[in-house]
């Protein structure tokens, strides 16, 4: 026991334990014990958007794509406050040790103004050009002093080999509370994923900078890894003018905070184009505008440079599997180019539903899935495409009761899908937010006419709402 200084007075540490209380309750207002005090049942205040989504001078919103050709050539951009004018990337090949920094090449970027509802930023984006095909590299961002993490991602290979890639419908609603899971437990069953493909409404809202932060925040450093191909739905459009004299164009956020192809028709750039990796050619079409201009482009695309696999991507389906959202215009401006060169798989969204079709052959379709074919293995004399609408972010709808030639359906569920490319085989996987395997199929290539399809038979129960009680009609007055 030590001897006090205070005689009959409390101990020192106990003094100073009291001294330190009132001093924080003094200068710290903001406190829970103060505020406690004062609002015993005050809510608890939100973050501001502005406050929550502000830019400052260290790299954010980084997101990596492919060139037209990823074996060569992957492009970059990335947002900064307006106080970083000077974009620069640093690019080395990616090495076992630190050495890779002495080694990196410092390249310009691209600055331009981004002036958004919260406020003033810039986009920042570089090209890297002249790579190595199948080589590993690392990169960051940033302004010579506030740089970004090191990065790596890998080239697509010079010679075709396994091609993987995962594709995301709608995530547009509640992005960061409920898409986030659904992103990253894809990158759990696709780790090494070489792709990513965004088929339209990445947000509810095209010019709402909080519900941009809130995707490249849900998909943090995957966007940065994985290269990925976001393709604009109707919510990346927004209205301009009123009434009879309404229009709409794409959000001024797309082509500053993407650096996507601009090898599609013009007036096009970055919203329509194409991607080759190995044997696979994959198509983004715009399903949005210039509806007519596409399917002349995709033709002679086809013609000159098929590839064995082609995997076409765009917004709003040709086969529609929700209530009252069939779109025959599109239908009869894509399906003819789509049978003429035996299109694969077709990718797409804004349903809000979960659907897969069978091998839907050339020609007109069957109005619905009464006339459809089925059957496990089915054979066609030309061509056949799979169709696949799906969905990755809450907002979910009901399906509707005729849906052409879909074979499996889904409502509320939110889904991601996985797609296998090797030699002569694409294996298709759609998985649940909680990575159960929903639907699966393979598609093999034959020595002439479609595809063969393999249907999976170890998966989900179907996910469908339970029905609608009828409505009883109103008693009629005596
Ligand atoms: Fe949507």
């Amino acid at each position: 026991m030590h001897a006090s200084l205070f005689p009959g007075q409390p101990a020192p540490r106990v003094i100073v334990w009291i001294a330190l209380g009132l001093t924080l309750a003094v200068i710290s207002p903001g406190l829970p014990l103060r505020a406690h005090d004062d609002h015993p049942h005050a809510p608890p205040l939100a973050v501001a958007p502005a406050e929550a989504h502000r830019p400052s001078r260290l790299p954010d919103r980084i997101i990596l794509s492919p060139t037209a050709d990823p074996a060569h050539g992957m492009a970059v951009a990335w947002r900064t406050s307006t106080d970083a004018p000077h974009g620069l990337a640093q690019l080395a090949a990616a090495t076992h040790g630190p050495e890779l920094r002495e080694r990196a090449v410092t390249i310009p970027a691209r600055t331009e103004a981004h002036p958004t509802d919260l406020g003033p930023s810039l986009c920042h984006s570089v090209e890297f050009a002249d790579l190595e095909p199948g080589t590993r590299y690392a990169y960051r961002v940033g302004d010579g002093a506030n740089w970004s993490e090191w990065l790596q991602f890998e080239t697509a290979a010079a010679h075709p080999g396994r091609f993987q890639f995962v594709h995301f419908g709608d995530a547009q609603n509640d992005i960061l509370s409920m898409w986030s899971r659904v992103v990253r437990e894809a990158s759990r069953h696709a780790p090494r994923a070489q792709l990513m493909i965004h088929s339209g409404d990445l947000v509810n809202a095209g010019e709402n900078d909080a519900q941009w932060g809130e995707w490249f925040r849900a998909g943090s450093f995957l966007h940065a890894q994985i290269p990925s191909l976001p393709i604009p739905g109707n919510h990346e459009y927004v209205k301009v003018g009123e009434g009879d004299a309404a229009t709409s164009r794409l959000s001024h956020h797309w082509r500053r905070q993407f650096a996507l192809p601009e090898n599609g028709p013009p007036g096009l750039e970055e919203t329509c184009f194409s991607v080759v990796y190995g044997d696979t050619r994959i198509v983004a079409l715009n399903s949005n505008e210039k509806l007519a201009e596409q399917p002349a482009w995709l033709d002679e695309l086809l013609t000159r440079d098929r590839r064995r696999w082609v995997v076409c991507s765009f917004h709003h389906p040709i086969f529609s599997a929700a209530k009252n959202r069939d779109n025959a215009l599109l239908r009869a401006a894509w399906k003819p180019v789509f049978d003429k060169h035996g299109v694969d798989l077709v990718l797409q969204g804004h349903d809000h539903v979960y659907g897969r079709s069978g091998l839907v052959p050339p020609g007109d379709p069957p109005a619905t899935i009464e006339n459809a074919p089925t059957g496990v293995n089915r054979v066609d004399p030309t061509s056949g495409t799979v169709y696949v609408v799906s969905v990755s972010g809450p907002k979910q709808y009901d399906v509707s009761d005729s849906h052409p030639l879909m074979e499996r359906l889904g409502e509320d569920t939110q889904l991601f899908q996985i797609i296998e490319i090797e030699g002569d085989e694409l294996r298709f996987e759609s998985r649940t937010a909680i990575g159960a395997l929903y639907d699966g199929f393979t598609l093999r290539k034959r020595a002439t006419g479609p595809n063969e399809m393999i249907l999976r038979n170890d998966l989900l129960p179907e996910r469908r709402r339970p029905p609608k009680p009828a409505v009883q009609p109103a008693p009629s007055a005596p």
